[in-house]
């Protein structure tokens, strides 16, 4: 046979390999993926339209940034000249080669406040070009280095289905003992979250003192439930790397300002979200690469003044992730918002792949070198009941992630719990709720529903409850002004002290503003944590957090380990 004809034999008949059968049917071929095609954005780094680094400063006012003149900024590069570059040192630091920035990235030598210092005098594009020289590793060693408070921690969802709230109690609860400083919710039914709002409230202040809550829904509500102490974090407000994104919510990145205010000067934590992806979904990248796109949301959310971001991709991630180099991209921008002096929840909070393995290599990104917020958004309930979409990481998971943690000895955030502290506080969380609600003249929740919630693994084991009637009551208490002091005296009224005295700590805390620091959570003993009393002093062996002591004790103590006496 020739060589051409054998070529054409094996085109036409195209007899399968059967190793080629086995790995179509694995679960990373049930995965997108992608090839490149810059025109619309469908690139993660780099893209061939993306600027080059450059900056011109006159009179203290920046005339062009990256190869554009003052006249020809969009809104966006206009906020960004204004308000997120240090104008003094800006030729200084861009006069620097972007390989030897990304060098002092993970020099352990120097420190973090001269890298931060260095790109507070970066343009997005010089940001971008310093990204391309960092592979992986030498990103999580910037990583370690950088992120903002010391101690990692770890959000997480409580959602159901049915926005049950008897339910969303216990798995608040059950979070607290499993070691979640921050809990956030989102609704089916948007009118649900007055009661959802109670819920983690009640919830997360039973399994422990000072788990700060969201409730994730339309801007009006969430002000109105965090206005009355009813919520204490918001970081759902979005933030894009193009003005045509912004437009397309009637936005600016001055309305973006105004509404962080308003959440802030009520003593809310507020941090605000983007991530690569975003835009192109939109329709709107321009032709940018992810990665620069988002380098510009972060400035912006820098110089908008709020404390932190959530990024790495969030609800986008499907895009970065059918990319080459997509899921380094997420990395880097994580990175990107360490280096400018912001807190980083830093995603791994929603489903991007079938793969267990990609999921897992997704997450020991944030994982390893420890952020301040590893996941924003570990589901602490069941892939069915996660109404965020779904996360990468859900209660199903949970011992994975508590033995990963032992191997590798890292503090992913979580610990070890015990089965029967588990069942107590879930039914100790949806007692409580029953008085609050009895309390506030809200519909019953019966011992059955107790009972149910108190051994659920999900929604599909709890009663149904008479939904028309919640949404109604829900209306109602918001009409007859209902605040987190109601709740203090309701609990305090039916015997739960305790939880009474941790829900007006929370009020507390909301006057004082102490967690308004970058990177606060609070302690179980409502003591702020963040990156003005515990910063991260990484440099190198021996410095920055440690998993050692007690806190390791806990997480290798997994209750699966035989000791010599089970032997
Ligand atoms: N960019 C901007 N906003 C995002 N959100 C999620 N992912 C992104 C992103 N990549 C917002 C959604 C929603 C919440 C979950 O976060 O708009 O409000
Ligand atoms: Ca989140």
């Amino acid at each position: 046979m020739q060589a051409e004809e054998r070529e054409a034999g094996n085109k036409t008949e195209a007899k399968r390999h059967k190793r080629f059968e086995v790995l179509e049917n694995r679960e990373v071929n049930k995965d997108g993926f992608l090839k490149e095609w810059p025109e619309v954005g469908l690139i993660a780094m780099g893209s061939p339209e993306d600027p080059e680094p450059s900056i011109k400063i006159e009179d203290g006012v920046i005339t062009e940034m990256d190869g554009k003149s003052r006249d020809d900024f969009d809104p966006v590069d206009d906020f960004i000249a204004r308000y997120a570059l240090n104008n003094d040192i800006a030729e200084e630091m861009m006069a620097l080669d972007a390989v030897e920035i990304a060098r002092m990235i993970v020099d352990i030598n120097v420190t973090r406040t001269r890298v931060l210092e260095v790109f507070s005098g970066l343009t997005p594009a010089k940001i971008a070009a310093v990204m391309d020289c960092m592979d992986v590793v030498e990103m999580m060693m910037g990583l370690r280095k950088m992120h903002a408070r010391r101690t990692p921690s770890i959000q997480g969802h409580v959602t159901n289905v049915h926005d049950n709230p008897v339910q969303m109690v216990a798995d608040a609860a059950e979070a607290g003992l499993y070691g979640f400083s921050e809990l956030e919710t989102t609704l089916g039914v948007v009118r649900y979250a007055p009661l959802a709002a109670l819920a983690l409230l009640v919830g997360g202040q039973t399994g422990r003192g000072g788990i700060i809550t969201q409730d994730a829904v339309e801007e009006a509500t969430e002000l109105q439930l965090g206005l009355r102490g009813l919520t204490s974090y918001a970081e759902t407000v979005s933030v894009y790397g193009t003005d045509g994104a912004f437009r397309d919510g009637d936005d600016t990145p001055w309305s973006k300002a105004f509404l962080a205010s308003a959440y802030a000067s009520r003593g809310i934590k507020m941090r605000f979200t983007s991530g690569t992806g975003a835009e192109v979904q939109m329709a709107s990248a321009e032709g940018k690469s992810m990665l620069y796109l988002e380098i510009k949301c972060v400035m912006l959310s820098k110089g908008v003044g709020v404390q932190g971001l959530q990024n790495g991709s969030i609800s986008a991630i499907g895009i970065p992730a059918s990319m080459p180099s997509g899921i380094r991209a997420v990395l880097a921008e994580n990175l990107v918002t360490t280096c400018m002096d912001l807190e980083v929840a830093s995603g791994n909070d929603q489903s991007f792949s079938h793969s267990p393995y990609r999921r897992t290599a997704r997450t020991l990104m944030q994982m390893l070198p420890g952020t301040d917020l590893i996941f924003s958004g570990y589901s602490t309930v069941p892939n069915y009941d996660n109404m965020f979409a779904g996360s990468n990481f859900d209660c199903d998971d949970h011992d994975d992630y508590l033995i990963i943690q032992r191997d590798l000895k890292i503090d992913g955030g979580l610990v070890p719990v015990d089965e029967q502290d588990v069942v107590a506080v879930r039914n100790k969380a949806a007692q409580a709720l029953q008085a609050v609600f009895e309390e506030l003249g809200l519909p019953q929740i019966t011992d059955e529903e107790i009972e149910a919630a108190t051994y659920a693994h999900g929604s599909k084991d709890m009663p149904e409850r008479d939904k028309v009637q919640d949404i109604e009551a829900a209306e109602d208490m918001m009409e007859r002004g209902v605040t987190g002091l109601d709740v203090v005296k309701a609990l305090g009224e039916h015997g739960f002290e305790d939880v009474a005295n941790n829900v007006l700590e929370m009020q507390k805390q909301r006057v004082s503003g102490d967690y308004l620091h970058t990177s606060a959570i609070l302690s179980p003993d409502f003591k702020v944590v963040a990156a003005v009393n515990d910063v991260n002093d990484y440099q190198g062996p021996g410095t920055g957090y440690r998993l050692e002591g007690e806190r390791w004790e806990k997480i290798s103590n997994i209750r699966q380990a035989l000791g010599p006496d089970d032997i």
